[in-house]
């Protein structure tokens, strides 16, 4: 059977919406809670097919884990690690679970983990993963699909990023925790969710300092110096941000709790000058609004603190109707437009050409059927069809699931009107699509 969400457009947004831990952070939390023995607990979980994904990872090394899905919590109990393989029908699912490499390598000493490869928004190589764990001592070795990572020891050093890459600084974090001496990671990535890695990892009893700088210094400790912890995950910034875009687009007025301002800085300056108000009612607590047909503005995707790519497809179905003309630059990936010509089937006039997209604002889009590619394609095709006049039908909706929890519920509490069902005419077609979708499925 196939699942669509069916939206119909053109009214605002009202109302209140809580924002759930960060997915960006908890898989790597996870990861992390693997370097010590017993039983680490993780609160504010969100509900997510990614986050199942690599709690079958972390069970596939003979982990113990609980989901307490009411609760939110994942408890992972690595006193034991029986398997030392990540394999590829988990990894190939979802790229994040590559994390798993730095983490069993330092503790176990060797480690099997598939290569991801490509994804649709982009070839997400993990080139800097890998020459990081080789300077830190590991033997590597590339057969069948399979990175083989082997050290008796690792030794702390100096490592430089080409780019501030989010995953290998989380990777070679997790594999310099029990290295002999210090690591130094030079060129790292700032983002939020490293800052909270670093905070859990040091909980945890490791020594990591300079995480949301550049430069991170990792003094590697010993198996006994760690223990387990009981942690809670961050708010979740794209999704607050997601939440932010469609009242705004929609005009509304609402509250995003749990939402950690600071981690939106840059993203909030946009929206500001797009003609939202943005107030702070307390520290977690922001009361968005608009009551103006938005501003253009020009967009250029940064590594934090810069305008976070993870935002850039939510943005351009805001300036789809702006009043004049924005320029969209995508600076982190390569094909990262996927939105644009589903968002063109809704009446937007955007003009790609590479890495840049101008987008002339027109004075309204229309309800079509779309199809999200990737979970933030998705996300924007959401906004753009609560902006439609009439009636939109997404679906592909899997990928949404990967990054949103109980999205439709959340918009639904804000007044939107949304539903998600089966649509069971199309099951003649729907092993085709599913194929297909599974192939591009590893954001
Ligand atoms: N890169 C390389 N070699 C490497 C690593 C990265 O060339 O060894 C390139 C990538 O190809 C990409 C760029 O560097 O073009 C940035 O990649 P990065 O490693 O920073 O991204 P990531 O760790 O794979 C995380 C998030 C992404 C988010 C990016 C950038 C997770 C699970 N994923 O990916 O989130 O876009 O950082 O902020 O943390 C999403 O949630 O929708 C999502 C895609």
């Amino acid at each position: 059977m196939v699942e669509k969400l069916k939206i119909v457009g053109s009214n605002a947004l009202h109302g209140e919406v809580s924002i759930s831990g960060a997915k960006n952070a908890v898989l790597k939390l996870m990861a992390a809670a693997i370097l010590a023995k017993g039983e680490t607990v993780i609160h504010n979980v969100p509900e997510l097919t990614d986050v199942n994904i690599m709690l079958r990872v972390i069970e596939g090394l003979g982990v113990k884990t609980v989901h307490n899905k009411a609760a939110k919590t994942v408890s992972i109990d690595a006193t034991d690690i029986t398997n030392i393989t990540a394999k590829y029908e988990l990894v190939s699912k979802m790229r994040a679970s590559f994390i798993i490499l730095g983490a069993l390598v330092t503790r176990c000493k060797e480690a099997v983990v598939a290569l991801p490869g490509g994804c649709a928004i982009g070839e997400r190589r993990v080139d800097f993963h890998i020459k990081g764990l080789e300077s830190l001592g590991a033997e590597i070795k590339i057969e069948n699909g399979y990175v083989h990572a082997k050290a008796e020891k690792l030794v702390g050093t100096d490592i430089y990023l080409d780019i501030p890459s989010v995953g290998a600084t989380e990777n070679l974090m997790l594999a310099a925790i029990l290295a002999e001496g210090a690591t130094r990671i030079q060129n790292a990535a700032q983002e939020p969710e490293i800052v909270d890695l670093a905070n859990f990892l040091n909980a945890m009893g490791a020594d990591v300092s300079g995480a949301g700088t550049s430069e991170i210094v990792i003094n590697g400790v010993t198996q006994d110096d760690l223990h387990p912890i009981e942690y809670t995950t961050i708010p979740d910034r794209i999704e607050a941000g997601t939440y932010m875009a469609a009242i705004i687009a929609t005009r509304g007025k609402g509250i995003i709790k749990n939402v950690l301002p600071s981690h939106l800085t840059f993203y909030n300056s946009k929206l500001i000058k797009m003609g939202a108000n943005i107030k702070l009612i307390e520290p977690t607590i922001l009361e968005v609004s608009c009551n103006q047909r938005l501003n253009p503005v020009n967009i250029v995707t940064q590594p934090y603190p810069g305008f976070p790519t993870d935002l850039q497809a939510l943005a351009m179905a805001m300036l789809t109707t702006a009043d004049g003309v924005s320029i969209i630059t995508e600076s982190l990936y390569e094909n990262r437009f996927m939105q644009v010509p589903e968002l063109r089937r809704m009446g937007a006039d955007i003009h790609q050409e590479r890495n840049h997209a101008l987008v002339r604002g027109v004075d309204k889009l229309t309800g079509a059927n779309v199809k999200a590619s990737d979970l933030r394609a998705g996300a924007s095709l959401i906004i753009a069809a609560l902006m439609a006049e009439g009636e939109s039908e997404i679906e592909a909706l899997h990928h949404i699931d990967r990054g949103y929890e109980l999205f439709e519920t959340k918009f639904a509490n804000l007044g939107a009107n949304i539903v998600r069902y089966n649509d069971e005419k199309d099951i003649s077609d729907s092993s085709v699509t599913n194929v297909k979708e599974n192939i591009n499925a590893s954001i």
